[in-house]
């Protein structure tokens, strides 16, 4: 299967610090958000890739690159820990570039997408979305759609008063942790939302979705939106939500990339005795810690 990670949005709400550089190339640590995903996918057992790209985003295919330069430099310095890291980069996977013209909306960027996925289906992971679980979400969504053959959106309960950020799935249980979906409500009010299963960002798409999109009109902040196409793919045929398996971060939003960097940094051995320490009396630092 091929994974699209769309990557060419604008990132206004990390304003200033996407001014002159991509959100997706924003680290946690000191990893790039974009690697996370890539390194999702390649998890997932996926090795084609599809990036959408846009002004503004030459880091992110610099980024996946072979540095021969920068190789050099640490051979010649003996610093064989971080050329392995820095080769591993540029051999995750085939990565293929492909430019939106115009940041129109989540659904427009998929639709470049058309021609590299075929007649297949094909998961999609957002580029400033990030996941740690045990199996990796797409993973997870590929082995359902084994039995099912349709596509599934990953959803995820949300907190009542962050259902208005969100798409919300009207769905009906089908068994554990997956549903099937009436409808799609996007960002409703929390008294009208009829679940609180919000959409992630990671999907299980088949063919179908480049007609819906298609016959999608402009929607929220004049953008072609991919929820606003699954609904009308929702009305042509089956449709599954899946709640997935792991802990979400929309890095694109502050809260989650603070939440995301404080986790991510417990989660890695050299870090992580420090920063539960640092973290009982965080924002008392002395000077030395
Ligand atoms: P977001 O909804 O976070 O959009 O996109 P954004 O425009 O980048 O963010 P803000 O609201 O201005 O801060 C989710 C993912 O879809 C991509 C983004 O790059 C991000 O990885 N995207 C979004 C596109 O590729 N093209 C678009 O036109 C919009």
């Amino acid at each position: 299967m091929k994974a699209v990670i769309p990557a060419a949005g604008r990132g206004t709400r990390f304003l200033p610090a996407t001014k002159a550089q991509p959100k997706e190339m924003l680290p946690l640590i000191d990893k790039p958000v974009i690697q996370f995903v890539v390194e999702e996918a390649v998890a997932s057992g996926i090795d084609d890739i599809l990036i959408v790209t846009g002004r503004g985003k030459r880091a992110i295919e610099d980024h996946f690159d072979k540095s021969f330069e920068l190789e050099e430099i640490l051979k010649r310095g003996g610093k064989n820990g971080l050329l392995r890291e820095v080769r591993g980069i540029s051999d995750l996977a085939n990565i293929h570039y492909i430019r939106q013209r115009e940041a129109k909306g989540l659904g427009n960027a998929i639709y470049y997408a058309k021609k590299h996925v075929g007649d297949e289906p094909f998961v999609v992971l957002l580029g400033d979305d990030i996941i740690f679980s045990d199996v990796p979400c797409t993973k997870q969504l590929m082995e359902y759609h084994r039995g099912y053959e349709a596509p599934i959106i990953a959803v995820n309960r949300v907190e009542k008063d962050r259902i208005e950020n969100y798409g919300i799935v009207d769905g009906k249980r089908i068994r554990d942790r997956f549903y099937k979906v009436n409808d799609l409500v996007e960002k409703p009010k929390q008294e009208d939302a009829p679940s609180d299963l919000g959409i992630t960002g990671r999907y299980l798409l088949t063919p179908d979705i480049f007609n819906a999109i298609d016959k999608t009109r402009p929607g929220k902040g004049g953008e072609i939106q991919l929820t606003d196409a699954l609904r009308i793919l929702s009305r042509e045929r089956e449709l599954y939500a899946y709640d997935f398996e792991g802990v979400r971060y929309d890095l694109g939003n502050k809260t989650d990339y603070i939440k995301a960097t404080i986790d991510y940094a417990l989660r890695r051995e050299e870090f992580s005795g420090w920063m539960r320490n640092y973290l009982k009396g965080a924002g008392r630092v002395k000077p030395g810690d």
